[in-house]
């Protein structure tokens, strides 16, 4: 059992071969961290890791001789107004204005296995010997509420999940206007704040800080989804930690809406972290016999680095996160209409385009947005989910057979959360949109948020979408959704219960793909918000994939999917080829180094193959070609692994790799912005291989140009380049001495933005 309670001591302790987790039950009944981190050997007695000392200002919490203070305690879950000045994990509001609680220890449950929190969406086993769970009650007496504190530990892998409920049984309505979702304390404040920041376009960049005294957060009030501004993840490292060696701890939140990551270090060091749903704005009325869950937090602790602790998530949330028909299936390779058209299309020129894709070897055909009411601009039809007969007068119905008949898969474009105001949906239900009355209700991208915290409007959407999807051959859904909420209000909703609205609207969210993934099992879902603003493991939950950025440019994806691996699996990273000049930057990048980046994802094409030329085309082949041979590797069974940082020095070079399981296979990528002219070496050190390995490392030295005769012999490259690279070599040495990556390699690759793909096999003798 790796879960254990000694009674005798009150303690409990959460371990497997890897972390520990030890809290105790303090003098006053509440619940006390002791400590989490590195596996050590269980006994009885932890109790000494407890220490007491009289301080001045100290308010005591138990009666005299003893000197029990909440201020200088790591708390589990900790309560407002005891004599902690930080930050409280919640705060319970009831009927006679008070916020005073004192939650204590009733009883606890060890079980076997994991209990979902639907309508959440949360991790999960599928045998019970996978991991071990834990239930601590807590019980405040004046409000008659109980406290629920859930862990879960997963036997093989260093991961606790947490999440805590409430359940009101007394007869009196209390508010919660604060609840995260988990709080953990660490004694010291020698760490680094890892997290994702950003924004559309340049999602989940990698930042780094020096904790320190005070609070530190990351925030999102956005409303509809997790946000391109701050990914609902951080990280506490200490700060010699790299991607491969050293201590970090993990905190990733499961959920899609407004969230707050918080750091706040005392001036006695102690560090408390919490995450969970933003108080801001949150009121959650619970009336006797209701509960509140709140969202589950996946903590992962490493001491082999960052690496290390991606390697964990993307496993877990790849394997126990991500559900259905293609949780271990490879993705189809597809080709998305979006930057080939616009809104400007007809049936005839989707299928000339579908035709060359099918030619080149591509699997699904994505109809983006524009097929639907009178949607030929972002002004008009969003909330009108019925084809467009002047563009598509076969319908949707009539296109997807003739698109399969060509022999590809049909996908379907939606934003079932929106509206634009020039709608029949709009002129039927104004009152269905967010926003308080008799004020300004603002619009982004000249649309609304439909009130998805309202049943009677996810009844309706589903009905009319399910119509579509079940009158037409849908392999795959692209569900978008392109602004955040503003003015959150609900018309349809009790003034007293506004502070419900929110999160209420992430669950109309959630029951929505509910009911169609159940409905339509078969289909792919890919999320999407305006690029990556809803990339958060619930979505992955009830989506396996995610359209990671609308910034489709080799060079600037490079940081994009970097940042993103931090949590994310590469299989969940959605990343096409597009057209150069790029449509968000005007730049232009080999047509080999886009492969070469977009292969450490789902894989697709964004543009339109009719306007390549010959030998693009021929590239284009070979391309999904390679991805159809290595998908298995890259998207389901190897270890990724980041190697050069974009965001460490001048960010010129970028590279990663993955490596299978049993070692003998991997594929590295290395990339570079800026071509340098008379530089010095450069050397690729890998990872992850056996030292003791003969390798064999190939790599294609096909010219990623046309070359231009005059410049091939100056540099002397040969039309022979166009051979494979290969040599042999120990794993040690590709590790610990490194690919030697040669400058007239990266010239004959295209100078600025080259790559160079490395696949290294074991020899077997
Ligand atoms: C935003 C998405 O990120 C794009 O890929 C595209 O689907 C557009 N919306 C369509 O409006």
């Amino acid at each position: 059992m790796a879960v254990i309670f000694h009674e005798a001591t009150k303690i409990f302790h959460l371990f497997n071969n890897e972390i520990s987790y030890i809290m105790r039950i303090m003098e006053n009944g509440q619940m006390e961290n002791l400590y989490y981190g590195k596996a050590i050997r269980d006994q009885e007695d932890f109790g000494h890791m407890h220490e007491e000392t009289m301080r001045s200002l100290m308010s005591v919490c138990v009666p005299e001789p003893g000197i029990l203070s909440m201020q200088y305690t790591k708390q589990e879950y900790p309560v407002y107004g005891t004599g902690d000045y930080r930050s409280p994990a919640f705060t319970v509001v009831q009927e006679n204005g008070s916020r005073i609680v004192n939650y204590i220890y009733v009883s606890h449950k060890i079980y076997k296995g994991k209990k979902e929190i639907l309508p959440l969406p949360a991790t999960y086993v599928e045998e019970e010997a996978e991991a071990d769970s834990l239930e601590i009650t807590l019980h405040d007496q004046v409000t008659d509420t109980d406290l629920i504190l859930s862990y879960t530990i997963y036997t093989s892998v260093p991961v606790i999940t947490r999440n805590a409920r409430f359940v009101q049984a007394g007869p009196q309505t209390v508010i919660l206007d604060r609840a995260m979702s988990a709080s953990v304390e660490f004694l010291d404040m020698d760490f680094e704040m890892v997290h994702l920041a950003g924004a559309w376009s340049r999602e989940r960049y990698v930042k780094n800080r020096k904790l320190e005294m005070g609070i530190q957060s990351i925030q999102n009030l956005a409303g509809t989804g997790s946000s391109s501004d701050h990914n609902p993840f951080l990280a506490l490292k200490r700060p010699h930690t790299t991607e491969s060696q050293g201590e970090v701890y993990g905190f990733s939140l499961v959920y899609s809406g407004n969230f707050l990551a918080q750091v706040e270090v005392s001036t006695f060091d102690l560090t408390r972290v919490m995450l969970g749903i933003h108080p801001e704005g949150f009121a959650w009325e619970l009336k006797q016999g209701e509960s509140f869950q709140t969202p589950e937090v996946v903590m992962v602790y490493s001491d082999k680095g960052l690496n290390k602790m991606s390697q964990v998530y993307h496993r877990l949330y790849r394997t126990r996160m991500m559900r259905g028909k293609w949780r271990d299936q490879v993705r189809p390779i597809l080709l998305n209409n979006w930057e080939a058209t616009y809104f400007d299309f007809n049936e005839e020129k989707i299928l000339t385009i579908a035709r060359k894709a099918k030619e080149a070897g591509v699997e699904l055909f994505v109809l983006d947005d524009g097929w639907f009411g009178t949607r030929n601009d972002d002004y008009h039809g969003l909330g009108d989910w019925y084809v467009n007969r002047s563009k598509l007068p076969d319908g949707i119905d009539g296109l997807s057979k003739k698109v399969e008949e060509i022999g590809l898969k049909f996908g379907l474009w939606v934003e079932l959360e929106m509206v634009n105001k020039d709608s029949d949906l709009y002129r039927a239900h104004p009152d269905w949109v967010i926003g308080a009355p008799n004020r300004f209700e603002s619009h982004a991208r000249h649309q609304f948020v439909l009130d998805f915290s309202r049943k009677e409007v996810v009844d309706y959407i589903y009905e009319m979408i399910s119509k579509v999807i079940r009158e037409s051959s849908i392999s795959y859904i692209k569900w978008d959704m392109n602004r955040y909420m503003s003015e959150p209000y609900s018309k349809g909703t009790e003034p007293s219960k506004q502070g419900m609205v929110m999160h209420r609207y992430i669950l109309g969210v959630y029951d929505l793909y509910t009911r169609l993934t159940t409905q339509f099992p078969d289909i792919l879902f890919e999320s999407c918000a305006s690029g990556g603003a809803r990339f958060d493991p619930a979505m992955l939950y009830f989506a396996p994939q995610t359209w990671t950025s609308d910034d489709t440019d080799a060079g600037e994806r490079l940081k994009i999917q970097y940042g993103t691996s931090y949590v994310y699996p590469i299989v969940s990273i959605g990343s096409h080829v597009s057209a150069v000049p790029n449509h968000q930057l005007l730049r232009t990048t080999p047509i080999d180094t886009r492969a070469n980046v977009a292969y450490f994802g789902t894989f697709g094409y964004e543009l339109d193959l009719n306007l390549l030329s010959d030998s693009e085309m021929e590239k284009v082949k070979r391309q999904i070609a390679f991805m159809k041979q290595h998908r298995s590797l890259i998207q389901m069974e190897g270890d990724f692994y980041r190697l050069v940082s974009p965001f460490e020095g001048a960010g010129n070079e970028t590279a990663w790799m993955v490596v299978s399981p049993d070692q003998s296979e991997a594929i590295a990528g290395f990339y570079q912005r800026l071509n340098k002219i008379n530089a010095s070496w450069l050397r690729l050190k890998l990872q992850g291989l056996c030292e003791d390995t003969l390798y064999e490392v190939s790599c294609n030295m096909e010219p990623a140009f046309d070359l231009d005769e005059t410049l091939a012999s100056v540099y002397g490259i040969q039309e022979e380049e166009e051979a494979v690279q290969v040599y042999q070599a120990y794993g040690a040495e590709l590790m610990y001495a490194g690919i030697p990556i040669n400058r007239t390699d990266l010239m004959i690759k295209g100078g600025d933005f080259a790559s160079l793909l490395y696949i290294i096999k074991k020899i077997e003798k």
